[in-house]
């Protein structure tokens, strides 16, 4: 792995999609990808297999909001409770991502995507860290879509830090808590999708979800496709937005 931290991605034209695009108009999307193990116990498979189908869903999705315009777009991919699971999924899950970065960073950077993390990655394993370090600097001047992924993510544990750094400068307010969030650089978040038929937000983006519209399918991660992004997107266009006024 090369060591340079000065980005080698060349800076490309903007995002070629048509801007807040497709008539959508959504910029941010994120997606809390559930149900991979349901997927796999459906067909009697190990939930790895789920896991690493699920990482095929992650590619067609980050290909298609590129296409379909999309500024950002925030991912769940493992969350402040999920070390609560078993030693053995955790570690596979690492290995899936480390895999994931390895196999995809030169299509993230032909094709400009610009990755970002929110969550405290760094109490990941040394490689990990190592890796997402190399990855982000690499792709640091992509001005084509932001894929965020969400790594040892928790939305409380976000805001109580976001909070605690704005006390330390002595205005804690909720524009200075929000300029101090995991997302602070990113647009203001439009759409929360979640598969496999839970409706709940398991401590994903709770603050940014405050206006955010949701979009709830009983489809498992692993069979998400480009089409249910845009059926999403088409509900989303179709939603009055009214951010409490009239
Ligand atoms: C989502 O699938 C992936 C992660 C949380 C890492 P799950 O592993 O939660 O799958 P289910 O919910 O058990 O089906
Ligand atoms: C949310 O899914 C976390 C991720 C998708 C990474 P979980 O499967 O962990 O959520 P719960 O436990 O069903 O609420
Ligand atoms: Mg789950």
């Amino acid at each position: 792995m090369s060591a340079k931290a000065a980005t080698d991605c060349l800076p490309a034209s903007a995002n070629s999609a048509a801007g807040p695009a497709g008539g959508h108009g959504a910029r941010h999307v994120a997606i809390i990808m559930d149900g991979n193990g349901r997927w796999a116990r459906a067909r009697m498979l190990p939930r790895m297999v789920g896991h690493q189908r699920g990482v095929e869903a992650v590619r067609r999705v980050v290909r298609a909001a590129r296409d379909m315009g999309l500024d950002a777009l925030t991912l769940y991919a493992f969350s402040t409770e999920n070390w609560r699971r078993p030693e053995d999924e955790i570690a596979a899950l690492m290995g899936l991502l480390k895999r994931f970065i390895l196999s995809d960073l030169d299509e993230f950077c032909a094709n400009n995507v610009r990755l970002r993390i929110i969550g405290d990655y760094r109490a990941f394993a040394p490689d990990v860290v190592a890796l997402i370090d190399h990855a982000l600097a690499r792709t640091a001047g992509g001005t084509g879509v932001t894929l965020v992924i969400a790594l040892n993510y928790g939305s409380q544990d976000e805001i109580a830090r976001a909070a605690g750094k704005a006390a330390a400068k002595g205005v804690v307010t909720p524009a200075t808590i929000t300029a101090e969030l995991d997302t602070a650089e990113l647009p203001p978040l439009d759409l929360i999708i979640r598969t496999s038929g839970e409706m709940r937000l398991s401590n994903f983006l709770l603050w940014q979800a405050a206006y955010a519209e949701m979009w709830f399918t009983e489809v498992h991660w692993p069979d998400f496709t480009p089409e249910h992004l845009e059926a999403a997107l088409a509900a989303f266009g179709k939603r009055e937005r009214r951010f409490g006024g009239r």
